[in-house]
């Protein structure tokens, strides 16, 4: 039986713990009571965890702390990242009542974190929240880190604040419900942070990354610890991403792209955008002659036998097209000045920001890669 384990984010005056174990929901109660301005929380969650036990674990759970609890139950999915939805949820938190010492309690996958999180962002000029990520792409990444926001017809997360979270409390055993589709999306993230600069993890993932998607507890502990700490490090050294924070966008150039080239739906999960948007971010620095072609392969190798895209082909009738593909990375909040910027790669573990690509290699690859 794996122990929790702790990793401090180090933030000044806004420093938190993430806690990282096996059925820590069932202790969630006594995490909470130390950050708490008063014995008194509401739980923000969508509908699909309302009806899973974990809901009730939580609530009983703080009950047993001595923390009267509420909830609003929102619905699922990422439609709810709306202005419609944000507008209902800060009403339902005042209908019940809420003070400045009331702590947000942010139950959920990345949707319902970076909606609760604005919330408690905005509610009163801000609340304290707690992030309790129950998919382990928000208990790796999301969760972590402040960075919340709602949706527009114009894009993805347009409006939003940054606003760190109290603790974050992550229980991997909630995983257990969670569809293979989403748990390996979240993989996605995890391999990201390995790539990035931790080649020790890539290896261990490629040994072991079948444990961790098959429910192994060690193996998911293990993997969302070590994707924490990883996260939890860059967030520290570079909240408001200035600097090094750019790292964690690998994969993201190419993988939002795609994403709003399939209209951010069922088609192309996040997590399967950036899988693809790896593997084309390790060809191009091969294309450039910056990263060893056995690399690239590995990367492409892994994430093929896990079971995420590792080709354009495989999705959309041959996906999107090179130049519907090449506009679309232009529009990037990141890109400056309509370039976009890439994070490119010398090799497994060696990721660096900042590339600017001309627009023939780009093309050149997309045609390839089609
Ligand atoms: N703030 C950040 O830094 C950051 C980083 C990455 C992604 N995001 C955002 O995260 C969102 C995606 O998050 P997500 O992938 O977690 O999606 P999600 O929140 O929509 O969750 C995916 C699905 O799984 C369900 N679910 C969640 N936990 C479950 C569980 N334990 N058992 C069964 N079902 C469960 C949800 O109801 C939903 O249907 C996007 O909006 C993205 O923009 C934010
Ligand atoms: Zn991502």
């Amino acid at each position: 039986v794996s122990q929790d384990q702790r990793v401090a984010v180090a933030l000044g005056a806004r420093s938190y713990d993430i806690v990282v174990g096996a059925g820590l929901l069932k202790r969630a109660g006594a995490e909470l009571a130390p950050v708490l301005r008063r014995s008194d929380a509401i739980i923000v969650t969508d509908a699909n965890l309302a009806s899973t036990p974990h809901l009730g674990g939580l609530e009983r759970s703080l009950e047993a702390a001595g923390i009267a609890s509420r909830c609003v139950v929102l619905p699922s999915g990422e439609a709810t990242k709306s202005m419609t939805q944000l507008g209902e949820l800060l009403d339902r938190l005042l209908d019940l009542g809420v003070d400045r010492s009331t702590t947000i309690v942010a139950f959920g996958g990345g949707v319902i974190g970076d909606l609760a999180g604005f919330a408690a962002a905005i509610l009163l000029r801000g609340l304290d929240c707690v992030q309790v990520p129950t998919t382990l792409l928000a208990q790796v990444d999301s969760a972590i880190g402040g960075k919340t926001g709602i949706n527009t017809r114009h894009g993805k997360n347009l409006i939003g604040a940054f606003h760190q979270p109290r603790l974050v409390l992550a229980d991997t055993a909630v995983l257990a419900s969670l569809s293979p589709r989403e748990l390996r999306a979240g993989y996605a993230e995890v391999v990201k942070y390995a790539l990035i600069d931790r080649p020790d993890f890539f290896a261990w993932l490629e040994a072991h990354g079948h444990n961790v998607l098959a429910g192994d507890a060690a193996a998911q502990q293990h993997a969302v610890l070590t994707s924490c700490r990883a996260k939890a490090a860059v967030v520290a050294a570079d909240e408001r991403e200035g600097g090094v924070r750019a790292l964690l966008n690998l994969g993201h150039t190419f993988g939002h792209a795609l994403e709003a080239a399939c209209g951010y739906g069922d088609e192309l999960l996040h997590g399967e955008a950036v899988a693809l948007g790896m593997v084309l971010a390790f060809d191009l620095s091969v294309r450039l002659g910056l990263c060893p072609a056995a690399d690239a392969e590995r990367v492409r190798a892994h994430l093929a036998a896990v079971g995420l895209p590792t080709k354009l082909g495989g999705i959309k009738a041959g996906g999107p097209a090179p130049d519907t593909l090449f506009a679309a990375m232009g529009h990037d909040k990141k890109a400056q000045e309509g370039r976009p910027r890439f994070v490119l790669t010398r090799g497994i573990g060696q990721a660096f920001a900042g590339a600017e690509v001309v627009p023939a290699e780009l093309e050149a690859l997309l045609e390839a890669a089609a």
